[in-house]
């Protein structure tokens, strides 16, 4: 089974082609710190070809939930040094995933600061989850060309936290809606300077990005998380193929170690024109190794390693629930349910008391 075969990625090489997909799990404290149950939590999910770490702010800024960790103050790093440590002991693999949120967050967590954007457009028909309860989302501030550049350089600066707290390489976290989503959307992004108006200056940040966070880890350690056919958070585009397709020939420039990309898990009656199979219309065309996501079982990504794109099944919610997930399929084992209801925020519970097979 391929799942389950060694494969090659950069400089490493994973015990198999099982990636854990990046999980917000909201539990780190108001520093954005996370504690010693979060490296207990990773390092029960080391069996795992390669760990993506739940997304972590660049900066103060980046923060658009409450309780999310950072990757900008010394304690944070710190913190993040026990989980890559727990994470080796046990011979795993660990990337960490760098977020900035853009206008997918409310001035309620951000010390009263209203959240940035590529423009002024606040997200509609949406309610953010905020330490208050639920609010509707406000009008974002438009980034100036300045502070867009000290972003790029805020991104670099979290890239080389990464590498001091012990992570073996880095995500930019590109999909779903968020800031560097929001520069590629034609709905978010209405700029007229070099960062919009045309194709190009809408891919612009995201490349700008990305050679930030090749520079300062050097060849094969960075990844891209892309979700091309994702309208979640009024993300939108009159030609995703268009958009996405030069994004793609541009990052098979850079010396990457993977493009992981996410399909639609989202219905597209209301967009015809959007591609049906995010993995085959962009995995193809990418000179990188590439890590498919979303709605994945075992038979599944079986199936779609078969196709010959992605080389790697990256598993959110079933890897959540099923810390020992790889041993489960070798076995054909019987899997754990994930609890909505413990997914974000709280402690253990949901956490770390997933039960293992042998338990
Ligand atoms: C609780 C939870 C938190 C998530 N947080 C993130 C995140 O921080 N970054 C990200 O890129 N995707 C996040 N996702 C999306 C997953 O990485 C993945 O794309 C999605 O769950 C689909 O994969 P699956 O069907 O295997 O669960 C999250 C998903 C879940 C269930």
């Amino acid at each position: 089974m391929k799942l389950l075969e060694k494969i090659t990625l950069g400089t490493e090489i994973l015990q198999n082609a099982i990636a854990m997909a990046p999980m917000t799990r909201s539990r780190a404290n108001s520093e954005g710190v996370v504690s010693d149950l979060t490296a207990l939590y990773y390092a029960q999910r080391a069996g795992a070809g390669l760990l993506i770490t739940e997304a972590i702010n660049i900066s103060e800024q980046a923060l658009g939930s409450p309780l999310t960790p950072g990757l900008y103050s010394q304690d944070q790093i710190d913190a993040w040094k026990k989980v890559t440590k727990s994470v080796h002991d046990k011979g795993g693999v660990i990337y960490a995933q760098l977020w900035h949120t853009g206008r997918v967050g409310h001035s309620a967590d951000k010390k009263g600061n209203l959240p940035v954007a590529p423009s002024a457009i606040g997200i509609k028909g949406q309610q953010h989850f905020t330490s208050q309860g639920m609010k509707d989302y406000e009008t974002p501030q438009e980034l100036t060309t300045t502070e867009i550049r000290q972003i790029v350089k805020d991104y670099g600066k979290a890239a080389r936290n990464a590498i001091e707290a012990g992570f073996d390489g880095i995500e930019l976290h590109a999909a779903f809606g968020y800031l560097p989503n929001q520069f590629l959307s034609e709905s978010a992004n209405l700029r007229t300077d070099e960062y919009g108006g045309s194709i190009e200056n809408r891919n612009r940040f995201v490349l700008e990005v990305m050679q930030e966070l090749v520079d300062v880890t050097g060849r094969d350690k960075v990844g891209i998380k892309l979700s091309p056919t994702v309208y979640y958070n009024n993300i939108e585009n009159s030609d995703p193929v268009a958009q996405f397709n030069p994004l793609i020939e541009a990052l098979n420039e850079l010396p990457l170690a993977y493009i992981h990309l996410m399909n639609g898990l989202f219905p597209l009656d209301n967009y015809p024109h959007y591609p049906k199979n995010a993995l085959e219309t962009f995995g193809s065309i990418s000179k990188h190794m590439v890590i498919a996501n979303g709605g994945f079982n075992k038979d599944s990504g079986e199936g779609e390693l078969g196709k010959g794109i992605a080389k790697i099944i990256s598993y959110g919610s079933l890897f959540l629930a099923n810390p020992d997930l790889p041993e489960r399929f070798k076995l054909n084992a019987e899997l754990n349910v994930p609890d909505g209801a413990t997914m974000y925020g709280g402690g253990e519970k949901g956490y770390t008391d997933y039960p293992f097979l042998k338990d």
